[in-house]
Parts: C-alpha cells; structure tokens; sequence
C-alpha cells in the first residue's frame, strides 16, 4: 500500500525502516529515510505514519 504519494513510498518500505531503526523512532526521521531525505509537501500520509511510527515504539517499550 503507498503511505505518500507525494514522495512515493509503501508501507513496506515504512515497516523496513521502522524494523531497521535502533530502538525508537520519530515520525520526521522516519519520513526523512523512506523519502530519500525530502519534507512531506501536503502532509496528508503523516497520521498514518504517525499510526505506524507509534505501534513500533510501544512495541520497543515494551521489549
Ligand atoms: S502524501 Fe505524503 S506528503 Fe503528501
């Protein structure tokens, strides 16, 4: 599923990075490194990123 159509990338790529990512992560950092270090434009994709950027933390806290 794409996450951004302004900068295009899926939720895999999303789930990659998160699963990469040492420990926590930030929305803007996730964003950043599925994006190739581009700012989202119309900010519409960010709730879900939001969404998905929060599971995997809770998932670190609870670890
Ligand atoms: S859909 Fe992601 S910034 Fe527009």
């Amino acid at each position: 599923m794409i996450i951004c159509l302004c900068h295009p990338f899926s939720d895999k790529k999303v789930r990659a990075h998160l699963e990469n990512a040492a420990g926590r992560s930030t929305v803007s950092e996730t964003y950043g490194a599925c994006s190739d270090g581009k700012s989202p434009q119309c900010c519409t994709c960010l709730e879900t990123l939001k969404d998905m950027v929060k599971t995997h933390n809770r998932g670190q806290a609870a670890a």
